[in-house]
């Protein structure tokens, strides 16, 4: 019989074309710094941006625009990317394109107050009557289930909860023991328990706690030990959406009417006036904030005058987040009109818009560009192979060049090489044409095709 080999398949994770970017590369002083981040060049469209990360943080940017501007594959994506990784993730940050607002089941306008509902934070601070300490001991007691006797079910459990200065032991019922089960929560995690709801929550693993070992690679955040007593008091802030309020909002009313499944498509006008009314009374009382995030649409030039006049009026709106369009358009005409506009937006809502503009790179740019993203997907190039990259990335686009690499690589391997070689991209580049050659190709062939 012949041996089966079973060899071990080296798993290379799925990367997006944007993952090698952590941020916008910028000093202290609000400076591009040449290369940092992962990105290259672009320093004035950078530090524009870097300018907006302020004046969001400050919260003075709602209700207000961006549009990036430049040709095709100069970094607007990639730079509105960079502003979401410099805010955090306490800022909500959505990106749609311009062409998702076409869908058969919600009307374009509904997607977009989706969109934008998603994009508006509510920090919620609340005091709560909480159970809080690290966990020195837990035990649960089993009992058989009532229909099923081999079986055993979680009934209760025995906590102890320490804080630096007390120790409290805690019986806990069925509903809480099952979440510390499904937790994994275990000696030396941090934990608060509520005392009305009885959810529990984990901040991480005990700092200093002598009886449980802590990893020199730890998956856990590492908290300290909290002081004072065990029940006491917390404050608890949390940050969610107006989208995820009208949810919760919707799904209370569906069950109240029975109407489950009518939510699904869409959010009754009502419940988002409730929501917004609590939120202020959230805000008038000291109880919330809002957190106005971003609304990023890409390839806006996809957007249809209704959607346009849709924004141009959110951002009027009291609750508006920040909302940032990129186009690569320059005179075209409004979706939906015959009407020619610049970059294809109307006028009244470009009037709104501060306008930042991305500029084509050097070849020294762009090498380094295709040098970032070939380390970043774990492919290693020969200098010759770098050189063809470049040059084709200068004769055709920046995004074909980076989109070769891939394709070359797989080329390498068939051809048993662990490194990709200036033939695999010119291979690469007679399997996978550019935009231009495609429709040169279609223009010659034009009279064959059928018609
Ligand atoms: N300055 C930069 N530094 C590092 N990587 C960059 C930079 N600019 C662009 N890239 C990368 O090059 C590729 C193309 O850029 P991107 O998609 O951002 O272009 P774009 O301006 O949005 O183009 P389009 O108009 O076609 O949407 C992406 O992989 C992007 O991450
Ligand atoms: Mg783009």
């Amino acid at each position: 019989m012949p041996e089966i080999k079973v060899e071990t398949i080296r798993r290379r994770a799925r990367i997006s074309t944007h993952s090698h970017i952590r941020g916008l590369g910028l000093d202290e002083k609000g400076r591009a710094l040449p290369v940092a981040d992962g990105l290259v060049g672009q320093r004035e469209a950078r530090e524009a941006a870097g300018i907006i990360v302020q004046i969001i943080k400050s919260g003075r940017m709602s209700g207000r625009g961006i549009l990036f501007v430049g040709p095709p594959g100069t970094g607007k994506t990639a730079l509105a990317i960079a502003i979401a990784r410099e805010l955090g993730e306490d800022t909500p940050f959505v990106i749609m394109s311009g062409s998702e607002i076409y869908s058969s089941e919600k009307k374009k306008t509904e997607i977009l107050m989706e969109a934008l509902r998603r994009s508006l934070g509510v920090r919620i601070r609340e005091r709560r009557l909480v159970y809080e300490g690290v966990v020195k001991d837990v035990k649960v007691k089993r009992v058989r289930h009532p229909l099923a006797p081999y079986l055993t079910i979680p009934r209760e459990a025995r906590i102890v909860l320490a804080t630096k200065d007390e120790e409290v032991p805690l019986t806990v019922g069925e509903e809480i023991t099952e979440q510390i089960i499904e937790m994994g929560i275990r000696r030396g995690d941090v934990i608060w328990i509520d005392a009305e709801t009885g959810k529990v929550f984990r901040e991480g693993k005990a700092k200093d706690f002598a009886e449980v070992k802590t990893y020199d690679v730890e998956t856990k955040r590492l908290v300290e030990i909290p002081r004072g007593p065990v029940k006491k008091e917390k404050e608890i802030v949390r940050t969610l959406t107006l989208h995820e309020l009208d949810t919760i909002v919707a799904s209370q009313r569906a069950l109240i009417s029975f109407f489950g499944f009518a939510f699904e498509k869409e959010i009754p006008p009502e419940v988002r006036k409730e929501v917004d009314e609590t939120v202020r009374k959230w805000i008038e009382s000291n109880k919330g904030e809002i957190v106005p995030g971003v609304l990023f649409i890409d390839d806006a030039h996809m957007l249809d005058i209704e959607a346009f006049s849709f924004l141009t009026r959110a951002m009027e709106s009291e609750f508006s987040p920040l909302i940032i369009l990129a186009t690569n358009r320059g005179m075209a005409k409004i979706r939906g009109t015959d009407i020619e506009s610049p970059h294809g937006i109307p006028l009244d809502l470009l009037d709104r818009l501060l306008i930042i503009p991305t500029r084509p790179y050097t070849s020294e740019e762009m090498r380094e560009i295709i040098k970032i993203r070939a380390e970043e997907e774990d492919i290693k190039l020969s200098d010759e192979a770098l050189e063809e990259l470049v040059k084709l990335a200068t004769e055709t686009s920046l995004r074909y060049a980076v989109q070769l690499l891939e394709p070359a690589y797989i080329i390498a391997g068939e051809n048993g090489r662990e490194q990709v070689g200036v033939e695999e991209v010119r291979r690469a580049r007679q399997l996978f044409i550019d935009l231009s050659a495609s429709v040169k190709y279609l223009k010659e062939f034009e009279s064959k095709f059928l018609k």
